[in-house]
């Protein structure tokens, strides 16, 4: 059935793992490769056909290894480089494919070209590969200008001398100058360096924002606020982008297979976001809208719509993704009333103040919560294109959002105090067993501490029960490399509140978005997100279905 022809990315299943916090081989409470490659049979068994690793480069963890310190190695808290090419080769032998995190917008303020940058004297070439300016004001005291990086805090630091470097992150987090042709051969460079080591693609970190128009005069925060990103966008998503990664393609295309990548893309880009798919970029690039429609049968058919519609533009397919490391856990996202009026900021903002009340107000709908998660990751899971995975999504994991303060290590808890907790809640440690130090994850403690809730979840417990999140997710991904086919597909008649698809060969999805059963059209149930009662497809419950229309 499946379109053998296709290449292997167009309707992969990728499954993030973030290292730190996957499974830790020697009890020093960090996760690292070692532990991954003792868990090469769960990947297995969950049915997988690649793997994304969050950063595992050497980093003094600013912002959780999204701070690199050197790009072409390993972390020794988290292995060696011998550790990863075991990976690697343990994973192909698995029939995994494997992608890495790039991260091309900053490197960590202890990278070795920082390091020089510092040393060397203003207008050097070694701090030309950075974005330095000389301060404001008659003793050069001021920041240049009164821009607001992502994490709060300005977006200048100074380094002593009168002049200041630019970050949009964390401090610790000097953008690059990707005007400077040394930075763009650094870059190949690192990218030929994974690639000869089997590395199958790149997750591109921030991909919008490499190409900068820093100019004087400079506008003011409230005037850059106001605009959207692109063209004239001082920083992001501007046309400059598109060249550098036609160099990447280059790289990607001189090897064989070609290395893919996906660009992170967050949901303001979205009339411009076909470009980086195309394959004269980086092939795919996350649209992220799906994570903010709620469950609600209008809005994700609308976003369904809009997203196979911006995938075809750009001849890519189309990707799926409901969590990752930045947000809050789909399962709790779900269990959270609904904003009125529901939109994409309004989303963000309930869920920001919620784990500011450390997740006591509204009260989570823990059970609601999860019953949604299974039923929109299912439906997801029948659509044409790639689904991104979130470790422990699998196991219907919830946020933990009463992290007590003394443990939290995200950078927007400390600089944006009060505004923020962050985002340490999705990163805590996966539970494995029901009990021991850490639930499994290692044999001493989790950098991140596990809450006593996460005994219920783990793998251990879910590996026997066949109506597990865990075994869900196991027959999903199992039915849908046997029905997956040609990217297309079909909206069908259903009662409001229901959402229909076919799929070519005859594979339905139905979902109920409704709180009440509505009658279980014909066909044979392959696989439901929940139980179904005779004749009636529940509430807020989908079902594949194989029919005779085998189109
Ligand atoms: C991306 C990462 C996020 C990180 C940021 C800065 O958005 O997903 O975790 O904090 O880039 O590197
Ligand atoms: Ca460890």
């Amino acid at each position: 059935m499946s379109d053998s022809s296709a290449p292997w990315w167009r309707q992969a299943v990728v499954y993030q793992i973030y290292p730190r916090s996957f499974a830790d081989s020697n009890g020093d409470g960090i996760g690292d490769l070692r532990g991954i490659l003792s868990r090469i049979d769960y990947l297995k068994s969950l049915g997988v056909d690649a793997v994304w690793l969050s950063p595992f480069y050497p980093s003094a963890l600013a912002d959780g290894g999204y701070d690199v310190d050197d790009y072409r190695d390993v972390d020794p808290k988290i292995g060696t480089l011998d550790d990863f090419d075991d990976l690697v080769a343990a994973l192909h032998a698995a029939g995994i494919r494997l992608y890495i995190d790039i991260v091309p917008n900053h490197s960590s303020n202890r990278h070795v070209w920082f390091q020089q940058a510092l040393a060397a004297a203003p207008g050097s070439p070694e701090r030309d590969r950075y974005i330095f300016r000389q301060g404001a004001g008659p003793d050069h005291a001021a920041p240049p200008n009164d821009w607001i990086a992502a994490f709060g805090g300005s977006v200048w630091e100074p380094v002593g001398d009168g002049w200041f470097y630019f970050h949009l992150f964390a401090p610790e987090q000097p953008d690059w100058n990707w005007d400077n042709p040394e930075v763009r051969e650094e870059f190949l460079t690192t990218l030929r360096f994974w690639s000869d080591r089997g590395v199958d693609g790149f997750r591109v970190d921030v991909a919008f924002g490499l190409a900068k128009d820093l100019s004087e005069p400079f506008l003011t925060q409230e005037q850059v606020k106001a605009m959207l990103p692109g063209a004239n966008h001082p920083y992001f998503d501007r046309d400059g982008v598109d060249e550098i990664y036609r160099g990447w393609r280059e790289v990607f295309n001189s090897y064989d297979p070609p290395r893919v990548a996906v660009a992170e893309l967050w949901r303001e880009y979205s009339s411009r976001k076909a470009r980086y798919a195309t394959m004269e970029s980086l092939g795919q690039a996350f649209f992220f809208d799906i994570m903010f429609a709620g469950f609600d049968a209008g809005r994700v058919r609308k976003v369904v719509e809009d997203v196979l519609g911006w995938a075809a533009e750009s001849g890519s397919s189309s990707t799926w993704v409901l969590s990752n490391h930045d947000i809050v856990r789909h399962a709790s996202r779900l269990g959270l009333p609904d904003p009125e009026p529901h939109d994409a900021e309004a989303v963000v903002d309930d869920c920001r103040r919620w784990l500011l009340s450390r997740g006591a107000e509204p009260v989570e709908d823990v059970a609601g919560g999860l019953r949604r998660a299974r039923a929109l990751t299912m439906l997801l899971l029948a659509l044409p294109g790639s689904t991104y995975l979130y470790q422990g999504e699998e196991l219907g994991l919830r946020e933990v959002a009463d992290l007590p303060d003394s443990a939290r290590q995200d950078p927007t808890f400390f600089l944006n105090t009060g505004y923020d907790v962050g985002r340490d809640g999705c990163r805590v440690p996966l539970p494995w067993t029901s009990d021991g130090p850490s639930f499994g994850f290692g044999t001493g403690p989790a950098h991140l501490p596990q809450p006593a809730w996460f005994a219920d979840y783990s793998v251990q417990g879910q590996e026997t029960d066949p109506a597990s999140t865990l075994n869900l997710y196991r027959a999903a991904l199992r039915l849908r490399r046997g029905l997956e086919g040609p990217e297309e597909l079909e909206w069908l008649d259903a009662p409001t509140g229901v959402l229909r698809f076919a799929r070519p060969g005859g594979w339905h999805c139905v979902t109920n978005f409704t709180g009440r059963p509505v009658e279980m059209p014909d066909g044979q149930v392959l696989v439901a997100s929940g139980p179904l009662s005779d004749g009636s497809l529940p509430g807020e419950t989908t079902v594949w279905l194989r029919t005779e229309d085998a189109r």
